[in-house]
């Protein structure tokens, strides 16, 4: 099927996430079980900062379609750079796209990588699904450990190419799980593990935005030359709270993603 429209690209996005990562439909089956409506907060994408597939490629579908950019960010200690975008439709999630910045890596990952970008077919990239096209190149399980060496963002992309790394539950638009504490708890207790990166919860009412995530969990994927289990992606959820002019927070927090982006770290 040809994905055209803004609803069907949202909704390859999420059949394509859950079937790497099943955790999250049981989640949110749990969450529907217990009579919650489950609303989507945020999609996130990462990639490299490649003139052919960095975030401003990557976002041009969105953009078209009617969001809006409305905050970048920079993650010192992992080397990246990010937006994020709104549509005028506020029932829609927000989109969240990184991006590495190669040219603080070695000279060797920064060749690696742009040796996976140029197997990209031309004209790939400007297609309106590429957000959740998948791996666009070949690559070994060599390459892919040489990668993971540097940087674990830089290895997942290699790995798993153009799709959600993760969704994120908007913890307000739930009624018996508001607060963060009694999900985590309640998530727990069904047997789902969460990222304790820095603690299980990651920022504060202060900073008016507080997120938890599950680890990502391990799935066998093909390689040029054989299979690897790795980490996949994980369910994250966000509480946000209002700024001093009473508006819900809608943007993040640079501190807080940081930890949050170590639940693909295989080191959890
Ligand atoms: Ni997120």
């Amino acid at each position: 099927m040809t994905v055209k429209t803004l609803p069907e690209l949202l909704d390859k996005m999420w059949q394509d996430y859950i079937a790497i990562n099943p955790l999250a439909k049981k989640v949110s089956d749990v969450l529907t079980a217990q009579g919650e409506k489950v609303e989507n907060d945020h999609i996130a994408l990462r990639t490299f900062n490649h003139p052919r597939v960095n975030v401003d490629v990557l976002a041009k579908p969105f953009l078209d379609s009617g969001y809006i950019f409305k905050g970048d960010y920079h993650f010192v200690e992992k080397k990246l750079y990010a937006k994020h975008y709104e549509h005028t439709d506020s029932s829609r999630p927000k989109i969240f796209i990184s991006e590495l910045k190669l040219e603080e890596f070695s000279p060797s990952l920064q060749k690696r990588v742009g040796e996976l970008v140029s197997q990209i077919p031309v004209g790939l990239e400007k297609q309106f699904d590429f957000s959740s096209i998948g791996r666009p190149w070949k690559i070994t399980t060599a390459i892919y450990n040489e990668l993971l060496k540097e940087s674990d963002y830089a290895a997942w992309v290699s790995a798993f190419g153009y799709r959600p790394n993760h969704f994120t539950v908007l913890i307000n638009s739930l009624k018996k799980f508001f607060d963060i504490k009694v999900l985590n708890e309640f998530l727990k207790e069904q047997g789902f593990k969460l990222n304790s990166s820095g603690g299980e919860i990651k920022g504060s009412k202060e900073v008016c935005l507080e997120q938890s995530s599950t680890l990502a969990n391990n799935i066998e994927v093909t390689f040029d030359d054989g299979k690897l289990t790795i980490p996949a992606c994980y369910y994250e959820f966000a509480k946000r709270y209002p700024l001093a002019s009473g508006e819900l927070y809608q943007g993040f927090v640079a501190a807080s993603a940081d930890k949050i982006f170590e639940s693909t770290s295989k080191g959890q």
